[in-house]
């Protein structure tokens, strides 16, 4: 039994929407012939959209020079991705776009700011001439540890502008993690702020900076903008603030003409061992992906205001905050803080306040959103939205439902974006126009990209059964590399099966060949010999109307070898306790049969989460296999939420 079964059976399907067939930016002609052109010859695709969407200073010669696993896209090609981003929006036919929302900001406290498209080009050239007055040369690499505010997007544009690669690292990220990251990427300069807004409280930044920095010896700048206004210790010679230093740089900095391999910046992200791997993206490839990808799903027009909700410390904010969208010269909102201060209606406020047309989040915010009741989003005109997208895990079809009904008004079509920071962009999902949807799946693979579902030994795997997500063939916004890693980029990615990429996650493709993804493939159990996604097992359990979230693991069992475990958060006003549970174990064994009965089934009121708000299962595992110590906690979010879990009941 190789094949990952597949046990969940989602019936809705929901027509590509009306409105978006007459006057999408891709109308159902051109999605079909796109496929057309993608199957055949990816290369030609992406060359096509490369020359549509890409402004270029030299023509590449080649499209794809492809020594697995190594890629290069649109050789001697030469560009400048912040001048994608800026200079042409203010040239030609374009011009009018000068005075035109590029960043509309907005504070936790409540604070704004509006950057047009004339002041963003400004200010990204006073601070890429701060960059080179402080030594930073093309190639040298930047690491931003900064909190949600403009100067972070004006740094990263200010990077890409003279061919310093940066390197992001979250805001939510410890002092050791930023050393770590800092230090593998042998970064120079570094730009930070004294702190930023969470939860009504300014939060310090600068002191992780400087505990770092103690062992980073090749650190000689650092920049700090002043946000919060907060005591801050700087270090003379070393430190300078962000306000000081532009204010006598020049507003004008020719874009570097760069190769379309140069180096665009790192992310790290994590993997199955310790140490976080600096995944590497270039220039020509990467805007392309992000910019034609953007344009097609998001439908982006002149007149939308667009709001994608991740940190720019993560891909979704490099490449659908800042790159994808700035360069199809949209208005890109961005905010600083919790989603739910002062009150739980932050998110809804701020649509309805500027009018956001476009609206991207991930699931595990929705799912917060259905807990914290109705009436918030309900108490606000969400009227302005025309467009819904989730990204970074497997929606569960009940969440989608609501975001459909309750956010979307079931007018706006919901596109289920899945890629990673590896993919640069994303590579599975519905376009508005041409692609029905069905609540849970995220549809068919965007043209050009070939992706498919394998078996252990290779073979395509026939609908509907599940097995490894693949895919065959190279695209633009490919991870280049790990950096300083090549050895650790083969194993991971190019082992398991020869030039073709392995992404780590499960899937299955039903009749329609839509894919359903199943989350990571080590967060996949085998029970009694037959393996079952957690996230089947989890999407089942949050269907039920009591529920507001659970996570599920496998814990070693005797008899079946693993037992499935469920920690469930009720919602609000539900008691738990063995009634609830029984009810759960007979929901869960309807929605998908008796095998995938948890176990045990654990009531509590939090589950640990990283930052990012990713369930930490590697916890819950080993909390669920009974040991006293569990694994790393450095990326957890809220330490009591373990002593609770611990005690939590078992029914
Ligand atoms: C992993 C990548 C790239 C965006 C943010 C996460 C999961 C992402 C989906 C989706 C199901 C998804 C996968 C993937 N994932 N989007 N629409 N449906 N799963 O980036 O941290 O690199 O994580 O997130 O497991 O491998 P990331």
């Amino acid at each position: 039994m190789d094949q990952i079964e597949s046990l969940l059976k989602e019936k809705r399907v929901f027509k590509a929407n009306r409105d978006f067939t007459k006057n999408a930016n891709w109308n159902r002609k051109q999605i079909a012939e796109y496929r057309k052109l993608g199957a055949k010859s990816p290369e030609r695709f992406w060359a096509k959209m490369a020359r549509n969407d890409v402004s270029w200073f030299t023509p590449w010669k080649k499209t794809l020079q492809w020594k697995p696993p190594f890629a290069k896209w649109f050789v001697g090609g030469k560009l400048n991705v912040s001048y994608n981003c800026l200079d042409r929006h203010l040239e030609g036919e374009n011009a009018w776009r000068r005075n035109k929302a590029a960043i509309v900001w907005e504070g936790e406290p409540g604070d704004t700011r509006v950057l047009t498209f004339g002041e963003l080009h400004r200010e990204v050239c006073r601070f890429a001439n701060v960059l080179k007055e402080s030594g930073v040369r093309k190639g040298d690499r930047v690491a931003l540890y900064m909190p949600m505010i403009p100067e972070l997007a004006i740094a990263l544009l200010a990077c890409a502008r003279i061919g310093a690669p940066h390197s992001v690292v979250f805001g939510g990220f410890s002092a050791e993690a930023l050393r770590d990251r800092i230090n593998d990427a042998g970064a120079k300069l570094v730009v930070t702020a004294d702190g930023g807004f969470r939860r009504g409280e300014p939060h310090a930044l600068k002191p992780a900076v400087d505990e770092a920095l103690e062992g980073c010896p090749d650190i000689e700048r650092v920049i700090v903008v002043k946000r919060t206004g907060q005591a801050t210790a700087m270090k003379s010679g070393r430190d300078l603030w962000w306000h000081d230093a532009v204010q006598n740089a020049s507003a004008k900095c020719a874009p570097a003409r760069l190769d379309s391999e140069h180096p665009l910046f790192i992310l790290y992200t994590s993997g199955t061992t310790g140490k976080p791997k600096g995944i590497l993206h270039t220039t020509g490839g990467y805007l392309t992906h992000v910019t034609t990808t953007a344009k097609a799903i998001f439908d982006l027009k002149d007149s939308d205001t667009y709001w994608c909700t991740a940190d720019i410390g993560w891909i979704t904010g490099h490449s659908y905050v800042v790159y994808g969208i700035l360069a199809n010269g949209a208005t890109t909102l961005m905010y600083e803080g919790t989603p739910t201060h002062p009150g739980p209606d932050r998110f809804w406020d701020i649509i309805e306040r500027w009018g956001v047309t476009v609206f991207y989040t991930a699931p595990t915010a929705i799912r917060t959103f259905v807990r914290l009741g109705d009436e918030h989003p309900k108490g606000h005109d969400l009227s302005s939205l025309r467009l819904l997208g989730t990204v970074g895990e497997p929606i569960n079809p009940e969440a989608w439902m609501w975001y459909h009904r309750v956010i979307g008004g079931r007018r706006c079509p919901i596109v289920d974006t899945w890629w990673q920071t590896e993919t640069g962009g994303i590579m599975i999902t519905p376009l508005p126009a041409g692609v029905d949807t069905k609540p849970g799946s995220a549809t068919l693979p965007f043209p050009g990209v070939h992706a498919d579902v394998w078996s252990e030994d290779g073979q395509p795997v026939k609908p509907p059964n599940g097995g490894f997500l693949v895919i065959e063939k190279p695209w633009p916004g490919m991870l280049r590399g790990i950096w300083g890693d090549p050895k650790r980029f083969r194993e991971t990615y190019w082992s398991k099966y020869r030039e073709t990429y392995l992404a780590g996650d499960g899937a299955h493709r039903d009749s329609d060949r839509y894919f359903w993804i199943m989350g990571r493939i080590d967060d996949v159990m085998n029970i009694s010999g037959h393996r079952i996604g957690t996230m089947e097992v989890e999407s089942a359990i949050v269907a039920h109307a009591k529920v507001a979230e659970s996570a599920v693991v496998g814990r070693p069992d005797e008899l079946t070898g693993t037992a499935i475990v469920a920690f469930v958060t009720p919602k609000g006003g539900v008691a738990a306790g063995d009634g609830l549970a029984q009810e759960l174990r007979a929901h869960v064994a309807k929605q998908i049969g008796p095998i995938a009965k948890p176990a045990d089934i654990r009531f509590t009121d939090a589950l640990p989460k990283t930052r990012s708000g990713k369930i930490m299962r590697r916890l819950l595992r080993d909390i669920a296999a009974g040991k006293e110590e569990v694994g790393d906690t450095t990326t957890l979010e809220d330490y009591s939420v373990l002593t609770r879990l611990r005690e939590s009941q078992e029914t």
